[in-house]
């Protein structure tokens, strides 16, 4: 059976696509390669191809028997979108319609998205259920939005179900060490802060460390990516046995401080990591933690590999190679 995994070359989509291998099931790419790794394809077939391409889509489901699409293909920049919305409106939301199209002229009818919690803006509450209002802060908040409206509408109309996965912080890198997080330019905090331990930077800047939190730095909810990818399994095998259409906190519950993270990466690599405090990033809200209450029920998924420690082992790991 194939999976079309769209951004499948990039960091998510490349650690899901060995978990469907994994699982008996072929993972077919179709990545632009603007922003992914070819190398990181290597459980199933490359096609190279942006989203937008309406008739790339048709070859590949004309050429494989295409029962169900992942589709990862996004820009991922909050500070990107700002200067650019343009490009995040275009690549995420206009070239998903592209898909969704396709999909529908070949009858495939069902979809795991992408979204993210930037679809929730500056929380009213935390932890964050999925009935919390969507009011994002952000062009690339907005563009996940779109995309869940995009894909109610289709549901509504047309015979699509789909799964809206709402990434908290993936981060961590392959158990095997077979894979890792290389985004160019790199803005995510593990990564920087492996990189300032292994001396490739002076230091790292923390942003804000004037927020009401305990130690005055902002929290989030980091997840490993290899539990992210069971998610996507999960998702799956929900929508195979008729699971009715819905979006899903992917996160752990746990929230961990911009120092507690520091504190983790300077114990588990021995090193020093240099920190200089700077002014908080603009749209970073203090505080996101999920609350995965209804993914736990509904689509049986619960993270295994998500303590601070393993995400950082794994990074770390991984990083002291590829970097
Ligand atoms: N941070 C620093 N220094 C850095 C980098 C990050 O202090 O050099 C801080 C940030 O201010 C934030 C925390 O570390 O408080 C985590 O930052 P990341 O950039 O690693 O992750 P974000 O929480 O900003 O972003 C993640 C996803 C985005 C998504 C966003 C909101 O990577 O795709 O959550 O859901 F949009």
């Amino acid at each position: 059976m194939a999976i079309l995994v769209t951004g499948g070359a990039g960091y998510i989509g490349s650690h899901t696509a060995k978990a469907l291998s994994r699982a008996g099931l072929e993972p077919v790419v179709v990545d632009s390669l603007e922003r992914g790794q070819r190398e990181a394809v290597r459980w199933g077939p490359l096609v190279e191809a942006n989203v937008g391409d309406r008739g790339a889509l048709r070859d590949v489901f004309h050429r494989y028997t295409i029962d169900a699409v992942l589709h990862f293909a996004a820009f991922i920049s909050v500070g990107e979108s700002m200067q650019h919305p343009a490009l995040y409106f275009q690549n995420n939301v206009v070239n998903t319609l592209n898909l969704l199209e396709a999909m529908r002229e070949n009858e495939i009818g069902k979809i795991v998205f992408s979204s993210s919690a930037a679809v929730y803006g500056l929380p009213e509450r935390v932890p964050i259920a999925e009935d919390h209002p969507l009011d994002p802060v952000n062009a690339y908040g907005e563009s996940k939005r779109m995309v869940e409206s995009l894909l109610e509408w289709y549901g509504r109309i047309h015979d699509l179900r789909w799964v809206a996965l709402r990434y908290f912080n993936a981060a961590g890198a392959d158990l095997e060490g077979e894979l890792g997080e290389n985004h160019d330019p790199e803005t995510h905090l593990i990564p920087l802060a492996i990189r300032a331990a292994l001396g490739k930077m002076p230091h790292l800047e923390i942003f804000g460390s004037d927020y009401e939190t305990a130690d005055g730095t902002a929290i989030r909810d980091y997840l490993h990516v290899a539990d992210l990818a069971e998610a996507h399994l999960s998702a799956l095998r929900y929508l195979n046995s008729g699971g009715a259409s819905a979006a899903f906190n992917v996160g752990t519950g746990q929230g961990h401080s911009v120092r507690e993270v520091v504190a983790a990466v300077a114990r588990i690599s021995g090193r020093d990591v240099k920190v200089r405090e700077s002014a908080r990033r603009a749209g970073d809200p203090a505080s996101l933690v999920a609350d995965p209450s209804r993914a736990a029920t509904v689509l049986k998924w619960q993270p295994e590999h998500s303590s601070l420690d393993e995400i950082v082992r794994t990074a770390w790991t991984r990083m002291q190679n590829h970097c």
